[in-house]
């Protein structure tokens, strides 16, 4: 049995098994211990607790001394599009030179040209490059995360699009969640026949995606000029058929119905909100959905950050995520996020790291496994350099404070 014990940790942070995800108050609660062990058994997170309370007797097989340095819970990115076929830079310099949104996806760009890029690509393509990105999340912390199909958009595509996850399921040591999101955008075909469309995804995507048992979410972009709230919860009703729990994306751009949609259908998580008002986060705050705020893309694409303060002192469960894409969030890296939750919306680190772990951890159904640092849970952590305080993590945004990275039992970078 391989035994490891991380001795002398300056703060061991995250010590929490709750039952259900933290929403108001308890979002600022991150308790830790000062001058801590922690064991490791069998990849599993065995025991800590103060050094002084360290039974003398206990043999470990590896003994690591944590002096200065914090131990947090790797984190759970809940919402990403990780596999895709292209980066999309040429579409970012458009539109500093001034094309809007809507002007790039007249001309056959946003979603439609990364579905043209992966309709084209191959598995193999498709799985290498996916590899490569969730290796780089894995050093900088992420032990955990959702990856959605929806750059597909033809039956052959959304499920290629989903094998590939499924063999990123099978092949990683990262815990990994799929999210059917064939609703992502009608193809240019189904522009003027949204039934036709929502057929092919009701009876010739899903039917397949359940007997390959190829995803555990089916999400729908829930958004004005996309899907209309009846199409989303048509969609959604028809993968909940098959023991799909939705995730939605709601209320980006504007107050789509998409919130209201995914409370009513009990969904898992509502993700973005960067567009809310007050009823809606007093609805969600009385729901059990998690409402997952998402703000690099807000970041990348100059909107209103989400409004964070409102929904947690209304009581909202809320969850942090990157929204990893090539169009609206190029970058999967929680740390970044982390400071600029805090920075921009006036998250406590704590509140942060809460949100960026044990409720993402929630928001994939993961929160027996991973999330936080509890006896029994995969030994999912970050190491941090030597750091005076957690505060100091989102304050010095931009600084790699990860030094090493442990996903189930083992480091990323060696030790
Ligand atoms: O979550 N909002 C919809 N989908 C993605 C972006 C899609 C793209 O531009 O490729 C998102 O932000
Ligand atoms: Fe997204």
């Amino acid at each position: 049995m391989a035994t490891i014990l991380v001795k002398n940790i300056k703060k061991l942070v995250g010590l929490a098994n709750p039952s259900a995800p933290l929403r108001g108050k308890e979002l600022s609660r991150l308790p830790a211990i000062d001058n801590a062990y922690l064991l490791i058994e069998d990849a599993e997170i065995a025991g800590y607790g103060p050094m002084e309370e360290l039974h003398a007797g206990i043999k470990a097989s590896t003994e690591l001394d944590a002096s200065g340095r914090f131990i947090l819970p790797a984190w759970c990115d809940s919402h990403t599009h990780l596999v895709f076929a292209a980066s999309r830079e040429e579409e970012f310099v458009d539109k500093l030179k001034g094309l809007s949104y809507a002007e790039i996806a007249a001309r056959g760009g946003g979603i439609l040209n990364s579905a043209r890029k992966l309709q084209a690509a191959s598995e193999d393509e498709l799985f290498l490059s996916a590899w490569k990105r969730l290796e780089e999340l894995s050093r900088w912390g992420t032990a955990a995360v959702e990856i959605k199909s929806g750059y597909g958009l033809t039956v052959e595509a959304e499920l290629k699009m989903l094998r590939v996850i499924k063999k990123l399921k099978e092949r990683s040591s990262l815990s990994i969640k799929a999210t059917f999101l064939g609703a992502h955008t009608f193809p240019p075909e189904y522009k003027e026949d949204h039934e036709g469309y929502i057929r092919l995804i009701i009876h010739e995507m899903l039917p397949v995606i359940a007997k390959e048992k190829l995803a555990d979410y089916v999400d729908v972009f829930c958004e004005k000029g996309f899907f209309s709230p009846e199409e989303t919860e048509t969609i959604c009703r028809a993968g909940m058929q098959y023991g799909l729990k939705p995730k939605i994306h709601a209320n980006q751009l504007n107050l789509s119905g998409g919130v209201e949609t995914g409370i009513k259908l009990n969904a898992v998580s509502v993700d973005h909100l960067e567009t809310m008002s007050d009823d809606t986060i007093s609805m969600l705050a009385a729901s059990n959905t998690i409402g997952t705020m998402l703000p690099t893309a807000a970041f990348f694409l100059r909107m209103p950050f989400q409004p964070a303060r409102q929904m947690i002192d209304a009581g909202c469960a809320v969850a942090l995520a990157t929204d990893f894409n090539p169009g609206s969030s190029p970058s999967g890296n929680m740390n970044l996020l982390i400071a600029m939750s805090c920075i921009q919306m006036k998250m406590l680190p704590e509140e942060a790291i809460n949100a960026a772990t044990v409720n993402g951890a929630f928001a994939m159904d993961l929160q027996h496994e991973t999330g936080s640092i509890a006896a029994g849970k995969k030994a999912n952590f970050i190491l941090t350099q030597p750091i005076p305080s957690l505060a100091y993590i989102p304050y010095a945004f931009g600084n790699n404070l990860v030094e090493n990275v442990m996903i189930k039992g083992e480091w990323i970078s060696g030790k």
